[in-house]
């Protein structure tokens, strides 16, 4: 049959059963740069489930002035896309809701009136500017631990201007920031760069998390297609994680 020709051309494997839970993904639809649909986030989440994870902890974007969610909303919305998942039958669970927060000209202001979704209720997961660092974005970091949260740097790997060997990666990891990385950078997803710095962090045992970071079915293939990569599937068995910790 014709239909046939549009299905993938691999079974993907389960090669991301040990880390259990995703807990970087962007598949509420249509809050920030990831699913514009909620189709695509039932696809998107069906693929999570056939690459081996039980679990999906989803963390949209909270970012000034591009992305400017509030917390409520995203809740509402959050329990919307569970209840069309559950009836949809997907598989995966849907288990929790956090935001990945930009740490940008508006995140002074967040601090002063907390109100994260947090990781598994007790991360609050972060990010850099992807393109230029912003002044006095470690101190915002070490400001956030000061009022007692657990940080979680996103995909550290990923920013052009921090270095594996540079003081601010070491200062950030002698601070207690876990580091997360994107499944996909060990792929080279996002370039040579990317996974080259995010084996040398595997080495030095700095990864805490590995996450999807999903924002589309581009995303989802790509995750279908690493999990037939068996190199893949060793580089997770060696390292331990605390994905699994996190439900
Ligand atoms: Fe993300």
């Amino acid at each position: 049959m014709a239909f046939n020709l549009f299905k993938r051309k691999y079974t993907p494997r389960p090669i991301f059963a040990t880390l259990g839970v995703d807990m970087h993904c962007h598949l509420i639809p249509k809050v920030d740069d990831g699913s514009k649909c909620t189709e695509e986030s039932i696809e998107c989440l069906n693929t999570l489930s056939a690459v081996g994870y039980k679990k999906v902890i989803i963390t949209p974007h909270f970012q000034y002035p591009r992305f400017p969610n509030k917390e409520d909303d995203i809740v509402n919305r959050y329990n919307e896309l569970k209840k069309q998942a559950q009836d949809a039958g997907v598989e995966i669970e849907i288990a929790g809701i956090g935001g990945e927060y930009r740490i940008d000209s508006g995140f002074a202001q967040r601090l002063e009136k907390p109100q994260f979704l947090r990781v598994a209720g007790k991360y609050v997961l972060v990010e850099y500017s992807l393109h230029q660092q912003m002044m006095g974005s470690d101190e915002l970091i070490f400001d956030l631990q000061m009022k007692g949260y657990e940080v979680i740097l996103a995909h550290p790997e990923r920013y052009p201007y921090l270095n594996v060997q540079g003081m601010r990666m070491e200062q950030l990891k002698n601070q207690g920031v876990f580091f997360q990385i994107n499944v996909l950078s060990l792929g080279g997803f996002y370039g040579e760069e990317a996974k080259r710095k995010a084996y040398e962090m595997l080495d030095l045992g700095w990864v805490e998390f590995m996450g999807t970071d999903t924002h589309n079915t581009m995303y989802a293939q790509a995750l279908s297609d690493l999990s037939r990569d068996r190199k893949i599937e060793k580089v997770l068995e060696k390292h331990t994680f605390m994905n699994s910790t996190l439900l």
